[in-house]
Formats: structure tokens, C-alpha cells, sequence
């Protein structure tokens, strides 16, 4: 980038639930003489969150070309809570990729960011351009762990550098739901896509002397691993479920999910989740937030003898803790030029371990 810009870092979207959070979590990380400010379409909401951080806001209409080119103009990077992507997205990441600004945001929508590849990919390669969608809880934690699991196996002799034996995850999540994750998976399945993890099955985790049932974030998930391995040329497949204590336990979920996907595949059912779910806005309490968290355990090999097992412990609510932490180091690490190469590309693809030092360093992950 040639020319110096007049903030290292804007978080757009930062009146939301996840926007107030990482304006928080700027707050307490951003460096000495760190230049960052929030944008958002309402000054009345943004006034109260600059003057809480004593930041400068600027005034930017998600949908308006014109604004958003201005708003990518006057950084090196944004990061975006302002979602669903594939409804105010898309103008703010064609403004970054004109002004070339990295980029990265919340996203969870697999067919929003396959636009986002077919169109942007190959010239952000080119200009050294980082745009980094699901730079949140999907898929920041499964797509670091995967990459640092790999390592392991490649150090222990148990994959080669290119092949690796087959991996499997296996999430233990604590945690509350946001209104506007449940109005992005709505605007999805208006969209005519389904939300059903392509696996509905329970079954044994012999080794953990666990269940599993399927895990609502396996789609987004392993596509994101599936991503960074073709973008680093890995062969290895990757495969996510939920770790459940007891048989009725996983069999209780797998009903569940199956129940929540058809009622969203269904005008009635999403009459019913926008009539009595949470609203765009609305998250979980604080108590509920900081009593949260996700672990994630990872095995290499078949689950009754596997190879090698690695678990990793996030802390915090997956959707508001692990997610704004996950975004804001991002976006600290995009300003500080630490990506690796441009693109439309994914956290491990892009930060790899350096974002995983970063996130360590603030006490959001550790191994156990
Ligand atoms: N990847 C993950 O793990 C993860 C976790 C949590 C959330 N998410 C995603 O992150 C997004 C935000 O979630 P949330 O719970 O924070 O939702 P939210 O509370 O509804 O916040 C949405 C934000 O978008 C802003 N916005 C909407 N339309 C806009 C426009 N035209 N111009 C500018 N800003 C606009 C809203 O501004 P106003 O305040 O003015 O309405 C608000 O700041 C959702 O898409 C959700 O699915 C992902």
C-alpha cells in the first residue's frame, strides 16, 4: 500500500451485538498510537460507543458503493460485523478491493463467499489484496487447530508435509445464540440453501469414550479446512461433529438439528423463528458470554485408535467472546501487514500461526 492511510483499522458494523463487543475487544488489544475508529449507519448509535473508547465514527450506509469506497479509502484494513453478508456485504468488500484494503468479517454464508472467490480471488492474489471472510467462531478456531494439528503429525513422522491421515473434530460448546446469526441463517435459507450438515448420523468416539452428534458449524467449517488445504496444496480430509456425554444425548441433538433445518427450509417455520426467536440486535447476557466456551478435540486416524489426539480449549462464548476476539486479532494482524499473501482466503491460509500466537497471547486459546 503506497499510499499512508489515515487509520490502520475501521470496524464497520460497530453498533451491533458482535460490533460493541470488538469495539471492546480494540479497546483493551490495539498497540500504542494505534489509529482505529467504527463506522455504521446510524450516528445515533455510534456516538455513545466512540465516545466510550474516545474513537473517531464515521457515518457509512452498507448498501451505498459510494460511501463504502470512501470508508476502504481511509484505512489499511476493515474488519465487518455488519451482516448478513450477502445482504449489506457485498459493497464494502468490492470498495476494499478497489482501494486495496484487507479485509475481513463475520461471515458464516458458504455461497456468499464463493462469489466473493470467483470474483475477487485471483486479482487480490495478484495486488497482494487479503480479504479473509469467516474470520470469526466459524472458522477461525477449527481452521488455526487443524493447521496447528497438522504440524504435529508432520513433526511426529504421521503425515508427510502433503498427505495426512484423515482428521476428525469433535466440538464441546457452551454458549448462547445472537439474533443476527439466526437472521443470517434465515436470509440463507430464503435463498433456497439448506443449513443441514451433510452428515445427520450419531455414533461412538471409542477412544474418548464419547458420542457424537452433528454440529450446526461443520458446513462452514469444513469447507474453510477444505480451503486452506487446497490453497496450501494438502491432501488431508477433515470431518467435524459435537461431542455429546451419552448416546441419548446425541440422539436428542441429531433430532434437533434435523427439526430446526426442515422448520427453516419452510416459510411457515421461519414465520415462527423471526416471530419468537431473537432479533437482529439481541444476544445472550454477559454471564452467559464470559461462562462460555468451546473445545475443540482433534483426531488423527480411526476414532478406536487413532494416531494422534490434540485438544484445544477456547474460552468465552463461541458466538460473541471467541467470535470478536478471533475478528479483532484479524484485523490487528491485517494492519500490521502480517498476511502472508492476497486473496480471498481463510485465517490458517492467510495468518496461520501467527494469528494462533496472537490469539495465545490474550489467553483466547490453549492446548490441554
Ligand atoms: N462467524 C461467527 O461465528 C459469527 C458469530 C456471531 C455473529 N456472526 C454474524 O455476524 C453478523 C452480526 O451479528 P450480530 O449478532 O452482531 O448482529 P446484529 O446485532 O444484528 O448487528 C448487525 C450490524 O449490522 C449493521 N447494519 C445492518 N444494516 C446496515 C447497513 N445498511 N449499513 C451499515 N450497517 C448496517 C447493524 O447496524 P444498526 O445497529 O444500525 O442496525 C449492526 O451494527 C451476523 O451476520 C451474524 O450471523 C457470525
Amino acid at each position: 500500500m503506497k499510499v499512508p492511510r489515515e487509520y490502520d483499522l475501521i470496524l464497520q458494523g460497530a453498533t451491533g451485538f458482535t460490533g460493541r463487543m470488538a469495539a471492546d475487544e480494540l479497546a483493551k488489544h490495539a498497540p500504542p498510537f494505534f489509529r482505529w475508529a467504527i463506522a455504521g449507519r446510524s450516528e445515533e448509535r455510534l456516538k455513545p460507543i466512540a465516545e466510550k473508547h474516545g474513537v473517531p465514527f464515521l457515518v457509512a450506509d452498507a448498501s451505498d458503493p459510494e460511501a463504502m469506497s470512501h470508508l476502504a479509502a481511509r484505512t489499511k484494513a476493515v474488519i465487518s460485523c455488519a451482516g448478513p453478508f450477502a445482504v449489506f456485504g457485498t459493497p464494502l468488500v468490492d470498495a476494499c478491493v478497489e482501494q486495496a484494503t484487507h479485509y475481513a468479517d463475520l461471515t458464516g454464508e458458504l455461497p456468499w463467499m464463493q462469489k466473493l472467490i470467483n470474483k475477487h480471488h485471483e486479482h487480490c492474489a495478484e495486488r497482494g489484496i487479503t480479504l479473509i471472510p469467516a474470520s470469526g467462531f466459524d472458522s477461525v478456531p477449527t481452521d488455526l487447530c487443524v493447521h496447528d494439528f497438522l504440524r504435529e503429525l508432520n513433526e511426529k513422522g504421521l503425515a508427510d508435509g502433503e498427505t495426512a491421515p484423515p482428521i476428525s473434530g469433535f466440538y464441546f460448546v457452551r454458549g448462547g445464540f445472537n439474533g443476527g446469526t439466526l437472521h443470517s441463517g434465515i436470509a440463507l435459507a430464503e435463498a433456497g440453501h439448506s443449513l443441514k450438515p451433510a452428515e445427520m448420523k450419531t455414533g461412538r468416539v471409542p477412544s474418548l469414550k464419547r458420542w457424537f452428534a452433528p454440529f450446526l458449524m461443520a458446513p462452514v467449517n469444513e469447507a474453510i479446512v477444505q480451503r486452506t488445504h487446497q490453497l496450501e496444496n494438502r491432501m488431508a480430509s477433515y470431518r467435524e461433529f459435537m461431542l455429546c456425554k451419552s448416546r441419548g444425548e446425541a440422539v436428542f441433538l441429531n433430532t434437533a438439528l434435523k427439526v430446526i433445518s426442515s422448520l427453516m427450509g419452510s416459510r411457515f417455520g421461519r414465520f415462527l423463528f423471526k416471530r419468537f426467536g431473537p432479533k437482529p440486535g439481541e444476544g445472550p447476557s454477559l454471564e452467559k458470554i464470559e461462562a462460555g466456551f468451546a473445545n475443540l478435540t482433534l483426531l488423527a486416524g480411526p476414532l478406536e485408535s487413532p494416531a494422534l489426539t490434540q485438544s484445544y480449549a477456547w474460552s468465552g462464548d463461541p458466538s460473541n467472546l471467541i467470535t470478536t476476539r478471533c475478528l479483532v486479532q484479524t484485523g490487528l494482524a491485517l494492519a500490521a501487514d502480517e498476511a502472508q499473501r492476497g486473496g480471498v482466503l481463510t485465517p490458517a491460509s492467510a495468518l496461520g500461526d501467527k494469528l494462533f500466537q496472537r490469539l495465545k497471547n490474550i489467553d483466547a486459546v490453549r492446548t490441554i
